[in-house]
């Protein structure tokens, strides 16, 4: 059997939807054949770059050589567009975040189903190699049994305007990032989240959050700490993670970072009283450096981040090689942790959950 080759035609043709055309392009396994957007200045200047334009969302629907559609507009379209691409006849593969409400999302279920057609969501930030540092070395069991894992993305800038400033157009930053953060917390932790508090944050729109902090609860304990900031003049580091033996900082994208870890358990407490320049105390006083020990880490050479990998998941999925690695399920469970995300922020309480 030769090698089945997609084809996938474009809805929505913004910044997004041409990183995925600019990946697209070296890749074999998927190829563009053309693109369709609202705006007639986007399609003018699609054009303008040799890009096949269909006239209509209606002639790329109709167009047999498609396989696959991406949806890649403004959140608030995502579900209706999905639904008639699936209806059509097409996979769909769908920016995040996958819809602005879980209900919307149980419509395109219920439409992949009946339709029988593959939807996956650009959940991409699961190959992202900070990501994938950090789980691997808590995974390797170096920290002993982890008990929070703390996730930030902090800029300083303020948000892009334009929709992501607008609330009805599924504006936000808990939409935008939280939705990243939140699924690569629940790829990795296998367990319900039992309890989400969350503090929203309106420094420059009243309108969306543009800062959030929020805190979930798994079933076991362990509890995540994901905060995203437009904000933050001094940065914390990416990912802060404290295991029972031991604590792992990694500080950026380029993934510097550290493990210092317990190696020699004993407890002796001296007699004597620690004094620093806040006066003096015994609980705080610093370890001996004999009992820790510091391990390097860096950047996982291995670890293939771009978007390829969502398409190569895509395409074996249509082809019955492998079930489907982000599968609409996992994206409602990431929606309704942002629901109850919402509805914390907005009561100023805790709510206890089962997701
Ligand atoms: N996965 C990621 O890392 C990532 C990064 C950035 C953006 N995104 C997502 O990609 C999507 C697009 O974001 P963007 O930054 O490219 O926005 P953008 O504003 O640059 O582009 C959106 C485009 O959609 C078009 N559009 C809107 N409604 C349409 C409709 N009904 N039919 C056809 N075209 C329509 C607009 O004209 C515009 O050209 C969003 O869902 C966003 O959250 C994902």
């Amino acid at each position: 059997m030769g090698i089945m080759q997609h084809k996938v035609g474009f809805i929505g043709f913004g910044g997004m939807a041409k990183h995925h055309f600019e990946i697209l392009s070296g890749y074999d396994r998927v190829t563009v054949k053309g693109i369709y957007d609202i705006d007639p200045q986007v399609m003018e200047n699609a054009k303008n770059d040799g890009i096949y334009t269909y006239p209509s969302k209606k002639a790329l629907l109709a167009d047999e050589e498609l396989d696959m559609v991406l949806v890649a507009t403004t959140n608030e379209v995502h579900k209706d567009l999905a639904i008639e691409a699936m209806a059509a006849g097409k996979n769909v593969i769908c920016e995040k975040p996958v819809t602005i409400s879980s209900e919307e999302l149980l419509e395109i279920i219920e439409a992949s189903e009946k339709y029988g057609k593959v939807f996956t969501i650009d959940q991409n930030r699961r190959t992202n190699k900070d990501f994938v540092l950090m789980k691997r070395k808590v995974e390797e069991g170096l920290l002993g049994k982890p008990y929070v894992i703390e996730s930030r993305v902090e800029g300083s800038r303020g948000m892009p305007k334009g929709w992501r400033t607008l609330k009805h157009l599924g504006g936000g930053m808990m939409l935008d990032w939280g939705v990243h953060l939140i699924d690569q917390i629940m790829y990795m932790v296998d367990e319900k989240v039992t309890n989400v508090f969350c503090k929203m944050y309106h420094i420059q729109y009243a309108e969306v959050d543009d800062n959030f902090r929020l805190t979930m609860t798994f079933e076991s304990g362990l509890t995540a700490h994901i905060e995203v900031s437009t904000n933050n003049y001094i940065t914390h580091p990416r990912w802060y993670v404290l295991g029972e033996d031991g604590t792992l900082q990694i500080d950026d994208w380029d993934c510097d970072g550290k493990i210092v870890r317990c190696i020699d358990k004993e407890n002796e407490w001296e007699e004597k009283i620690f004094y620093t320049k806040a006066g003096p105390t015994k609980t705080m006083a610093p370890r001996s450096k004999e009992s820790i020990e510091t391990m390097i880490i860096s950047e996982p050479l291995d670890v293939v981040d771009d978007l390829t990998v969502v398409y190569n998941q895509f395409a074996d999925a249509i082809e019955g090689i492998a079930p489907l690695t982000i599968t609409p399920q996992q994206a409602l469970r990431v929606m309704r942790v942002m629901e109850a995300s919402f509805e914390s922020a907005q009561t100023g309480m805790a709510i206890a959950t089962d997701i």
